[in-house]
């Protein structure tokens, strides 16, 4: 088992040691789990190249380490509690025992569907146990899954399908949010009209949503598991195996496809979840994230079930049937652990204290947060009304690309500060630079974040597209992993991330590339071009902010336009990415070189309509009155 930090002295320790000794450090680690063969080497990198591989040699299998790793000590102890999206409807409770078999059985089902080591398998389903189940059973016999979120369009799911090349995707009839239902089959099946690697389809049954089920292709889940064995074996798999593709926005146009291999990831992820929110046998431990995302990926499902936690899984939303009910939750399964993000939190303050007011909540140990940076208002109320004051808040810092949390108090051993993520994990080595790369002396700087040697839950490649992997985060600094953030160090040596400093926006924790919706934005039929900046927002954190250039108005007129525009922008990436607010301008300032001076958009995005700064370079710098004309009428109107 892995070893809990307990004190700020055992960190300050271990830390030291972490960067003194980075290899002893991890593969002391890394022993605590079961390995077919153990590694020979602990870790080959170089930053130039880039290559990065840890564990080089070991075989192992990561559900042998989640299953056989606890059958015998925690079989009939619970691994997924799972909440419906309905109070009212029946929750399940899957012991490790129980779980362990239905991977095995969903394992074979894929056998039998002809999955092989090696071949990818695109999941799109709700929050429902067999997400995790499929998951499981991916790695189990080295397929590499690639979960795409549910609340993606069809054309982004396909997208996702082709780049990764998936012969299967896993789905179901229908997901439940709220008193919503969506149709999760039929976006499936338009995503596939455009699909040619795709073979088979196998549907978890949910909502009993009429569904179309083509014949050969198509099949049910339950059909399939009640034929199938429960004895499988795990297949041996090398450290530097994939495990998974997520997909995850950039500064470019496409998603990119991050790739996380076995070895590193499990020991990264394990290690993070039992110190961050230094977890104790018997805790329940809530994630409200999506599996959808990274976050749910390492802490809802891999991490705690290598730590043989018990993690409860909730289907629905935080406002249904009212704004309280995370917090019934809590109270329901007295949750000792809760980890959610700022959006969420500022959504709940905006709909009223009476909803935590009347919940007990007396289970809670540990809150925690990630995604964007949290407001000191926020944190102060998460603090006193959620954790009534006696809770640590664990402000965890950390990307798709770093597999798991890398700058984060852990829990009630490093003293918290509101709006910082304090200070690094033992492994990770963050250094601020300049512009140019220079390391900024001294303790207090503000500079870019940068991480100069690596963990083993760094990223190892972008799916299919290395070049792509070394442009994105090692050319911009030599030497150096680039994180995409800013960030400020303050006297006590903590960090506080103040959010990125590429074409990259979080809207409400998520992340989203500016060139993707103005891509999306750009095949509206009346559009000539437009330029998409984030743009402060009270509950999302950022807003999505677009400047749209049209040739001519159709009959509908302006507002006709904005409307098909944010329903074109749904349909083609999600709701998450409609812009929140869109301004028909003549033309976008430019320089002569023909870019786009962002600086001045988002000045005009946050309501500042003079302090732009140098603007010589632009080519005419009469759009920018314009601009800022039309900007002012319509924040009066
Ligand atoms: C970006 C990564 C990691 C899971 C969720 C998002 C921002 C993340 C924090 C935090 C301030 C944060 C960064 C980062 N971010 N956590 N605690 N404080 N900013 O994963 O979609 O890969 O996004 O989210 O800007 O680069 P992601």
């Amino acid at each position: 088992m892995i070893n809990k930090i307990a004190t700020l002295g055992g960190y300050i320790h271990e830390y030291q040691k972490s960067v003194a000794n980075p290899q002893d450090f991890w593969s002391q680690i890394a022993e605590s789990f079961y390995w077919r063969k153990k590694w020979d080497r602990v870790l080959e990198w170089d930053f130039k190249e880039p290559e990065i591989k840890w564990f080089i040699n070991g075989k192992l299998n990561i559900t042998e380490n989640i299953f056989e790793r606890h059958q015998f000590t925690r079989g009939d102890q619970p691994a997924i509690i799972w909440e419906p999206n309905n109070p009212k409807d029946d929750n399940r409770t899957l012991t490790y025992f129980e779980l362990f078999t239905e991977v095995k059985k969903f394992a074979n089902v894929l056998l039998g569907l002809g999955i092989k080591k090696g071949d990818r398998i695109a999941i799109y389903m709700p929050m429902v146990p067999e997400l995790a189940i499929s998951m499981l059973a991916c790695a189990r016999i080295g397929a590499i899954h690639s979960v795409v979120f549910a609340g993606f369009s069809a054309n982004s799911l396909a997208d996702r399908i082709n780049d990764a090349e998936a012969k299967l995707v896993l789905t179901s009839d229908g997901g439940f949010r709220g008193s919503k239902i969506t149709p999760i089959k039929e976006i499936v099946d338009e995503a596939l009209e455009s699909c040619t690697t795709v073979e088979s389809v196998v549907m978890v049954q949910r909502t009993h949503t009429k569904v179309n089920v083509k014949d050969g292709r198509d099949f049910w889940w339950h059909d399939l598991m009640n034929y199938a064995s429960d004895n499988n074996k795990a297949e041996e798999m090398d450290a530097e195996d994939m495990l998974f593709i997520l997909y995850t926005s950039g500064s470019t146009d496409k998603p990119k496809g991050i790739v996380h291999t076995i070895g590193g990831y499990m020991v990264y992820s394990a290690y993070s979840f039992k110190n961050v929110f230094q977890y104790s046998d018997g805790d329940i431990y809530f994630c409200s994230a999506d599996i959808g995302w990274i976050t749910g990926h390492s802490y809802i499902v891999y991490g705690p079930l290598l730590c043989g936690a018990t993690s409860l899984m909730f289907e629905g939303i935080p406002t249904y049937p009212d704004a309280g009910r995370y917090w019934d939750i809590v109270d329901k399964y007295k949750v000792n652990q809760f980890y959610t993000a700022p959006t969420a939190i500022r959504s709940l303050i905006a709909l009223g204290q009476e909803f935590v007011e009347n919940r007990k909540m007396d289970s809670l140990k540990v809150l925690g947060t990630v995604g964007e940076p949290i407001n000191e208002e926020a944190w102060h109320w998460y603090h006193d009304h959620v954790g009534g004051n006696k809770c640590p808040i664990v402000d965890t810092w950390w990307q798709t690309e770093t597999g798991g949390i890398a700058i984060s108090p852990l829990a009630g051993i490093i003293p918290t500060k509101p709006s910082f993520a304090t200070l690094p994990l033992p492994g990770i080595q963050p250094i601020i630079v300049d512009a140019e790369g220079k390391e900024l002396p001294g303790k207090s700087v503000e500079g870019n974040l940068c991480i100069k040697y690596p963990w083993p839950g760094i990223l190892r490649t972008v799916y299919k597209d290395h070049a792509r992997f070394k442009k994105t985060y090692f050319s911009s600094y030599e030497g150096l992993y680039f994180t995409g953030d800013g960030v400020k160090r303050d006297e006590d040596g903590y960090y506080r991330i103040l959010g990125r400093v590429d074409d990259v926006i979080n809207v409400s924790g998520h992340r989203m590339g500016t060139a993707e919706v103005e891509n999306a934005i750009n095949e509206h039929p009346l559009v000539n071009e437009s330029a998409v900046v984030g743009y402060p927002h009270p509950i999302k954190g950022q807003g999505i902010y677009a400047y749209v250039v049209c040739g001519e108005l159709s009959a509908g007129g302006e507002p006709g336009i904005t409307d098909s525009i944010k329903k074109g922008v749904t349909k083609i990436i999600g709701p998450i990415a409609k812009p929140d607010k869109i301004l028909l301008v003549d033309s976008l300032p430019k320089t002569r070189s023909g870019k786009i001076m962002r600086r001045i958009l988002r000045k005009i995005a946050e309501g500042d309509y003079d302090n732009f700064g140098d603007i010589s370079t632009l080519l005419d710098t009469s759009v920018v009155e314009q601009i800022v004309e039309r900007a002012q009428n319509k924040a009066q109107n």
